[in-house]
């Protein structure tokens, strides 16, 4: 299964690889640089089915560090731009971007938050801080939640414009939709925070925002934290019950990772140690599903589809280490997949 296509919209996907979001927070003013074109195309070059662009802050306040990337202006878009047109021409990848907001989590180097001055007072629903040591942040005004709606909507015109043909919202580890959908860290007692209706209506609220942007050239995750490993915190029971509301709300894929709200939280983590949550919600939504963590090899995650679990195997660490996954594991199981004419040489290998 791992080289069958699969369509999402218009959007067909050649393999079910995808390169997950990672941050490299290497971009001056979010603009993406040489190093992005060469780390993302080289991808691209591997046969991934789609390459997924790191959290992208939809503001200056969205990113997690100074050197995060940016896609609120049209300078950082057309930086992207460039990267999306040489992966079209050179390949079969698909490319998405996910778009964030760090919210409470946000004015950071190495995890750590930096003073006010180097950085920028932070957002969150209530003003509760990820750790007790960290400013508190500012709760946000419902005033001030439609203006983040609105820059989600801005931001994914611009990737539309750029050619993406993916879009994910970054619902997941401890991010702002995240802080919203928890009930740990959303105490707020207007329309959203309390019932779990007004814990989700930020994030609902941002995909209707996008998907008044998209057509069916450009398909619309959402990643989640299927659980955050916390008492009475958000479980996946609720995951399950989002997704099928995002189901309704057009939402093609549910990508389901885990944790990343709560300090200290306890993560039992082993090979494929979120496939389960993928599968719950998979089979109890029905909806198509991401999977990801701790997946390095060819037969796991051939495993994985064929048990129903997921519909698409997100790897980060395994394909910073090894750009030529896909193509590789095709060789593994004599299955077809894109290898760039230029290495024809290559793909007999004696
Ligand atoms: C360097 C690095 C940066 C990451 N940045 C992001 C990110 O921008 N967005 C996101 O959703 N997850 C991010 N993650 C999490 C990964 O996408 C992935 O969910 C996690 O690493 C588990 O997968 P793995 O075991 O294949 O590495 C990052 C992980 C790494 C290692």
């Amino acid at each position: 299964m791992l080289y069958t296509p699969i369509q999402f919209r218009n959007v067909e996907i050649r393999n079910r690889w995808v390169m997950s979001p990672m941050c490299m927070y290497s971009c001056e003013n979010g603009i993406a640089n040489d190093f992005h074109f060469v780390h993302y195309g080289s991808r691209s070059q591997g046969g991934t089915g789609l390459i997924m662009v790191e959290a992208t802050g939809v503001e200056p306040r969205g990113r997690i560090t100074n050197h995060c990337m940016g896609i609120w202006n049209d300078e950082q878009a057309l930086a992207l731009q460039k990267i999306v047109e040489f992966i079209h021409k050179n390949s079969e990848s698909k490319v998405g971007i996910q778009l964030a907001h760090a919210g409470r989590k946000g004015s950071t180097w190495n995890n750590i938050q930096i003073p006010i001055e180097e950085g920028w007072e932070t957002i969150a629903p209530s003003s509760i801080p990820y750790h007790p040591t960290e400013r508190i942040p500012h709760a946000l005004t419902v005033g001030e939640i439609r203006n983040l709606v609105q820059y989600f909507k801005d931001a994914a015109r611009r990737a539309v414009n750029a050619g993406f043909d993916v879009i994910e919202i970054h619902g997941a580890h401890g991010y702002l939709v995240h802080q919203f959908l928890s009930p740990l860290s959303n105490i707020r007692t207007d329309e959203y925070g309390g019932s779990f209706e007004n814990r989700a209506r930020f994030l609902l609220e941002i995909v209707d925002a996008v998907n008044e942007e998209l057509n069916e050239n450009t398909a619309l995750f959402v990643r989640i934290s299927g659980t955050e490993y916390a008492e009475n915190g958000w479980n996946v029971e609720d995951s399950v019950k989002l997704a099928k509301i995002l189901k309704d709300h057009h939402v093609d894929l549910v990508d389901v990772s885990s944790g990343g709200n709560i300090h200290g939280a306890k993560i039992p983590v082993y090979e494929g140690y979120q496939v389960p949550f993928s599968s719950e919600v998979r089979n109890q939504a029905q909806v198509k599903t991401g999977t990801v963590g701790l997946i390095t090899k060819v037969e796991q995650a051939e495993e994985i589809l064929q048990k129903g679990d997921a519909d698409l195997i997100f790897i980060a660490r395994e394909i910073l280490r090894n750009p030529y996954i896909a193509v590789q594991g095709s060789f593994e199981m004599k299955e077809e997949c894109f290898f760039p004419h230029q290495y024809l040489r290559a793909k007999i290998s004696s």
